[in-house]
């Protein structure tokens, strides 16, 4: 194992030092939340909208944030090692407590522990990927990046032994979201992906593909479509801060569009990357 270093609890140490109590809730319940900020050759990547989204979370589950935002910059920026793709992984539990009770203990510490990762390459970008559909049984505070993954890592490990590599997630008849990854479709010539809502996590990489295809004239909706109308769309993409734009070419053993990443899948992946590059114009843009 790489024995980087990493931040835990206000110090910089090896990862194979740092340590965490087996009475913290995040080990005994999983009452914790967390981030994953994409960063290219040492640039926080939409930095603010990531730590947004934190305080969002921590407001979900009632947990002060122990830092602001420039305090969050100062302590994620030294993981990092400005060369190349990495991202950040962060999270934040509600720390240790001296018993095990669901209900919030008094006046603890929250546990906050970051470190960085190279991003490896995703040839699936380029080739397109399968995926399948399942029954999203998730709970209904998905808007909340919380670290309890149990209904995310099934769905996604469902996909993984079907050789697919996405898993997408139908709640009602209407298509929700990827096990780790929000969900586009091109549907009569128009890119959807379903609003904002206690089903989905509000994904950055979602807002910043609507932002480049509002400035860039590419006709969008923000709007609820049902898995029939899913399996009809010529073109299907996943998105995430790890994966970016990977479309998805084959549903449930069934091709969509002729079976290769469609016109409209180049077109915003070009606008993305060439973004990205335009940002790193700007030193540690946030
Ligand atoms: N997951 N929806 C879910 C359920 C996710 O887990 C993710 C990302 C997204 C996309 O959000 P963003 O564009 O902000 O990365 C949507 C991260 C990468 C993870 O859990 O590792």
């Amino acid at each position: 194992m790489e024995n980087k270093t990493v931040y835990l609890n206000g110090s910089y140490l090896p990862l194979n030092e740092a340590k965490v109590s087996v009475l913290d809730r995040g080990f005994l319940f999983g009452d914790g939340v967390y981030e994953v900020i994409p960063c290219y050759s040492g640039n926080l990547f939409h930095l603010q909208d990531h730590l947004l989204r934190l305080e969002n979370s921590l407001a979900g589950i009632r947990l002060a944030n122990p830092f602001s935002r420039e305090e969050w910059q100062a302590i994620l920026q030294p993981l990092l090692t400005g060369i190349g793709d990495e991202y950040i992984y962060l999270q934040v539990t509600r720390g240790v407590a001296s018993k095990r009770d669901h209900a919030f203990p008094e006046k603890i510490a929250a546990t906050v522990f970051a470190m960085a990762s190279k991003i490896a390459p995703f040839p699936g970008r380029e080739t397109g990927v399968k995926a399948i559909t399942l029954d999203d049984q998730r709970w209904s505070l998905c808007n909340i990046k919380a670290i309890t993954l149990l209904g995310n890592i099934l769905h996604r490990q469902a996909a993984v032994d079907q050789h697919c590599a996405e898993a997408l997630l139908v709640k009602d008849g209407m298509v929700t979201e990827g096990a780790a990854s929000n969900v586009f479709a091109v549907i009569d010539g128009v890119l959807v992906t379903p609003p904002k809502s206690n089903q989905i996590l509000p994904g950055i990489t979602r807002d910043v593909i609507l932002e480049l295809a509002l400035q860039n004239n590419i006709t969008y909706s923000e709007e609820n479509f049902s898995l029939p109308t899913l399996q009809s769309a010529s073109e299907i993409w996943v998105t995430s801060s790890t994966r970016e734009i990977v479309p998805v070419v084959e549903l449930d053993g069934q091709s969509i569009g002729n079976g290769t990443p469609g016109a409209v899948f180049h077109t915003m992946n070009a606008i993305f990357q060439a973004y990205k590059q335009s940002l790193l114009a700007v030193p540690h843009p946030s």
